[in-house]
């Protein structure tokens, strides 16, 4: 099998699933040197072949079930500090049915384990580099002193390991860790280097929303692929990677059998620069409960939810509302013809007792926040004069150098400006911000909690207020459209005490 690193060259076969769309018939032939002709039996293909050809492309969507990421246990409980251990490493994927795809993962597998972890018990991450490259964990949205936090330029080399210090000193909220060794994010994540990190919290729990196996991180990216299975990745700045098929924790829009139950469902997107736009193929609402940094105010209802690459969102949705047998859709109603079906509900029998809820009242009170002690701009652009760099305020990341100073406890306003024709989702490491305006409208109540990313589309500025706590320390902001990030859309804040 190639190693993975071989699967960075630029593709020579590079495979695309509009083959199997063209070609009809023709991509029974392919499908046949792919080790899964036993999947296809000859007498069902004299009835409908050509459609059966497809149901069998292996980009099919709805033929595998949601991969159920595991959860990590810890490997020991010291002075009530859970200790986990992460091997960093390659490992193969099961991606496409029947085909193994060379990926990195956390433990080897893609998405990595989903760690759960509890508001006031803190976490240790031992981390071992097992790859032949630095590498390193970021854990997006969490309030983390700045040594744990996964800077771009704090690795780990090949063989070594770091212990990331977690204090879960903050409300429940849909975290999630990936790599962030600086200039190569677009290639890891894309290669597999992310995983869910649950935080919860007995205000939450009080809440009686879907728990256990109705309780379901769901990681979602583009990906492409060549003829061999392996993940397909072509750099492209400008736009950052768009892929042609929509993975659902590991799996080609895969189907989930759900119960007659009320579900509990954690997005991440964590795609190089996809934004989706999900809705339910019968256009009923599903019930946001959190953002970002945790619970709303109020939970609300949605029929099409805007995610940013980056963002999280926590959706309810009730299956109670139909009939066994019922087949329901989550489409990305802005995708392209192959990018459009994300996953499939299948509703099972009916679930017996349920305990679970939608919160009808208030869910929580956000906090207040000191007025702002001064405002920044930062222009989002492209610049052409040595390479193609995307830059902040005219400056691309330089690790040397401060570019803005602020001091804990404070808060500022900071306006994202977007002359581009390019969306950036902006994100703020270490602490959370509240999205103050939007030149476009009103903010919408989907956006008025706890964030730490938010979307820039083209010709907006959006204005967001970051509260710099709890930690003092040296953090980075920037675009969370990977290859952006990478070259070189990220500056450093310095929280002083
Ligand atoms: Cu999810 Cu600095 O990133
Ligand atoms: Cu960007």
């Amino acid at each position: 099998m190639t190693p993975v690193r071989d699967a960075f060259r630029p593709p020579a076969d590079a495979w695309s699933r509009r083959d199997f769309m063209r070609n009809g018939m023709g991509s029974f032939a392919l499908l046949c040197t792919l080790g899964t002709p036993g999947s296809i039996g000859g007498r069902k293909l004299q009835t409908s072949a050509g459609r059966r050809a497809r149901a069998q492309s292996p980009f099919a969507p709805f033929q595998r079930d949601l991969p159920i990421m595991p959860e990590l246990s810890p490997v020991l409980t010291e002075n009530g500090v859970d200790v986990y251990d992460v091997d960093i490493r390659e490992g193969l994927g099961e991606v496409l049915p029947g085909m193994q795809t060379p990926i990195y993962g956390y433990d080897g597998i893609y998405p990595g384990p989903t760690i759960r972890a509890r508001k006031g018990r803190a976490a240790i991450v031992r981390a071992r580099n097992g790859l032949t490259f630095d590498s390193n964990i970021h854990l997006h949205g969490g309030y983390v002193p700045a040594k744990s936090d996964g800077h771009p330029m704090d690795v780990i080399a090949p063989g070594g390991t770091f212990d990331y210090a977690y204090p879960n000193d903050q409300d429940a909220a849909p975290l999630w860790y990936h790599d962030h060794a600086h200039g190569r994010t677009a290639k890891t994540l894309y290669y597999g280097l992310v995983g869910c990190y649950v935080l919860g919290d007995d205000r939450e729990d009080a809440l009686g929303l879907p728990r256990d196996e109705y309780d379901v991180p769901i990681v979602l990216a583009d990906h492409a692929f060549n003829r061999d299975g392996s993940f397909r990745y072509a750099e492209n700045v400008d736009f950052g990677f768009f892929g042609d098929t929509i993975l659902a924790n590991g799996a080609v829009a895969p189907r989930m059998r759900v119960d007659r139950r009320l579900y509990r469902l954690r997005f991440v997107n964590a795609s190089n620069a996809r934004i989706y736009d999900l809705r339910l193929g019968n256009g009923r609402p599903m019930v946001q409960v959190a953002s970002d940094g945790g619970l709303l105010e109020r939970a609300l209802r949605r029929t099409s939810v805007t995610l940013h690459p980056g963002e999280r969102v926590e959706l309810l949705v009730d299956f109670r509302d139909y009939r066994p047998g019922s087949e329901i859709v989550l489409h990305n109603a802005g995708g392209e013809q192959t990018t459009r079906a994300v996953m499939r509900f299948d509703v099972a029998r009916g679930g017996g007792s349920e305990e679970a809820r939608i919160p009808r009242g208030r869910m929580r009170t956000l906090e207040r926040l000191p007025s702002p002690t001064t405002s920044r701009r930062w222009d989002l652009g492209l610049s052409t004069t040595s390479g193609v760099q995307w830059q902040l305020a005219a400056r691309g990341f330089d690790p040397s150098r401060v570019d803005v100073q602020t001091r804990l406890g404070t808060t500022e306003l900071w306006q994202w400006r977007n002359p581009s024709n390019r969306s950036h989702p902006m994100h703020l490491h270490g602490m959370l911000f509240r999205v103050i305006e939007r030149s476009t409208g009103v903010v919408p109540a989907a956006e008025r909690g706890w964030k730490d990313t938010v979307g820039v589309a083209p010709d907006e500025t959006v204005s967001v207020q970051p509260w710099f706590v709890p930690y003092a320390g040296r953090y980075v902001f920037h675009c969370h459209n990977l290859e952006h990030g990478d070259k070189a859309m990220m500056l450093q804040l310095e929280v002083v005490s």
